[in-house]
This record gives C-alpha cells, sequence and structure tokens, in this order.
C-alpha cells in the first residue's frame, strides 16, 4: 500500500512559520493559577510531548491553546497568526484539532462510516454547493484513514463492539479527518493495553512527517517514543526542556517523577 497519499495532498503547506507560539501565556481560575507565563515555540511539524503531574496545568495549557478556554493573559500564535482570541471553531478551520471524546462517536454505526462523516462534516464546512463524485472521494479519505489508524480489520465493525483501544484508535481518525495542521493529544494511551500502547506509538509515529501534534502523556515511555522533544510542567509552571534523552536522565525530573504525584 502506498503512503497516506491522500491525507498528504490534503495538507496545506506549513510555511515558515511557528506551527505555536505562545507568549507568557496564564490561567487563572478565580484564586488559583493555574497556569502561569507559559512560553513556549514549536515548529511545524515538531511532535512534543507535555509530562507533569497531576494538576500541573497540561490539560490547561491544551483548552487555551484550542480556545475551550480562553487565557487569562499572555498571547497565542498559530503558524503566524494570533489566535488568543479566537473562539474554538475558529482555531478549528485554520487546522487546529484535539482527540475527540469516545462519546462523539456514532455507536450503532461502523468505523468506516464514522470516518466518512467526520470527513463529510469538515468537506460540508468548506464547500457550500453540491459536487459531483464528492461521495466518492471522501470514501476514499476515510478508507485511507482506516489504514493509517491500524482499523482495517475492523472498518466495518459497529463503534460498539470495538475494544477500547480500538475505540481511541478511531478517536485519532476523527482528530485527522479534516486534514489538520496541528493535534492535541490529551493522554490518548490512559487505560490501553501494553499491546495497545504498542500499536499507539506506530500509528503516532506513522502520522505525515509534517504533521506535528503535543501529546500529554503520563507515561514517559510512550511520550519520549513519540517525541523529539519534552515540556515538563509542574504547578502551573514550565519546570524544563529539552530532547527526550536530557529529559530521562535529569536527577531533577527522575525527583519529581519517582517522588509520586502523576498517575
Ligand atoms: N475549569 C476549571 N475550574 C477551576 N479549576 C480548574 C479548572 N480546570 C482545571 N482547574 C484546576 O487547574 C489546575 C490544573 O488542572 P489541569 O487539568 O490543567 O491539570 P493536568 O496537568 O491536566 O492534570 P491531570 O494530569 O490530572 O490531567 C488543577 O488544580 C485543576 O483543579
Ligand atoms: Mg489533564
Amino acid at each position: 500500500m502506498n503512503a497516506p497519499v491522500t491525507l498528504t495532498d490534503r495538507l496545506g503547506a506549513t510555511g515558515t512559520a511557528n506551527a505555536l507560539e505562545l507568549r507568557g501565556v496564564s490561567k487563572i481560575f478565580g484564586a488559583l493559577a493555574a497556569m502561569q507565563d507559559i512560553t513556549m515555540t514549536v515548529r511545524p511539524g515538531e511532535r512534543r510531548a507535555v509530562l507533569g503531574s497531576n494538576g500541573a496545568g497540561k490539560t490547561t495549557l491544551f483548552n487555551c491553546i484550542t480556545g475551550d478556554f480562553p487565557p487569562s493573559g499572555g498571547s497565542i500564535r498559530f503558524f503566524g497568526e494570533d489566535i488568543t482570541r479566537f473562539p474554538a471553531h475558529e482555531r478549528i478551520r485554520r487546522g487546529l484539532r484535539r482527540t475527540y471524546q469516545i462519546s462523539l462517536l456514532f455507536a450503532g454505526l461502523s468505523v468506516l462510516d464514522n470516518i466518512y462523516l467526520a470527513c463529510r462534516g469538515v468537506s460540508r464546512g468548506r464547500f457550500s454547493f453540491w459536487r459531483p463524485g464528492r461521495d466518492e472521494a471522501l470514501m476514499a479519505s476515510a478508507e485511507n484513514l482506516v489504514r493509517v489508524v491500524h482499523l482495517d480489520d475492523a472498518r466495518l465493525t459497529p463503534v460498539a463492539e470495538l475494544s477500547y483501544g480500538q475505540q481511541r484508535q478511531l478517536e485519532i481518525a476523527m482528530a485527522l479527518s479534516g486534514a489538520p495542521r496541528f493535534i492535541l493529544f490529551d493522554e490518548p494511551a490512559a487505560g490501553l493495553s501494553p499491546t495497545e500502547r504498542r500499536e499507539l506509538i506506530e500509528i503516532l509515529t506513522g502520522l505525515p512527517g509534517h504533521m506535528g501534534f503535543i501529546i500529554i502523556e503520563h507515561d514517559m515511555d510512550v511520550a519520549l517514543r513519540v517525541a523529539e522533544s519534552v515540556t515538563m510542567m509542574h504547578n502551573g509552571r514550565i519546570f524544563k526542556e529539552g530532547k527526550p534523552a536530557e529529559i530521562e536522565d535529569d536527577p531533577e525530573v527522575q525527583a519529581l517523577y519517582l517522588g509520586g504525584g502523576h498517575g
């Protein structure tokens, strides 16, 4: 089988701007500073892991990037454009995605139909008129995404009959359906068996090279295998940044991790 041509073709040029640029981003909930002064740059195509103990501010970081919660301060640029005050749907329209929750899947429909509907939803937003042959093109994209997330054998299986791990793989396909430029994965390996984790690692490392992502992951092993850079958060701040090997060998990081507090 060829490389995922359709997906690659549908992705636009990434240009020279950084995929993400956060400057002094903070998020205050009442008296709690969930995130403070986060400054971070992610290049196009870069794969970054965000590690940190429970409550470190990792999901809050994602919510500020996606626009689910506007930041209390600072600025966020996406491929050069200031999106700090954009509503979530405007960020989605520009190619920013995060993995969907299981509740967004249609339990009675097959894997292929779910992905097809996700592809159609994206396409409808872009084309307001009927185009002959549209369905075949969308079905080809859906079939391609089935392969990208290793669900070939389950393509006609109803979602309700999938294993938990397969459902998480399907969520990844849903996030990929709009030809995203950048994806945020919030603990995609949570609850997976060792075999399912290996599968996930293969899927993530097999994504087209120019498709960058940030992955929040408690499992250091998964994070260090799929990411080329690591940001370690602690108490709402960036605690350490570096290459996976540097982070793994860092005594302070080890103390923090072995000291407990993550799970
Ligand atoms: N909507 C909210 N309202 C109030 N406080 C919140 C809200 N969301 C998060 N927080 C608080 O902000 C802090 C950071 O939470 P966040 O969910 O970002 O942590 P996390 O690093 O994702 O943790 P985990 O590993 O448990 O998922 C926590 O103290 C949390 O209780
Ligand atoms: Mg979280």
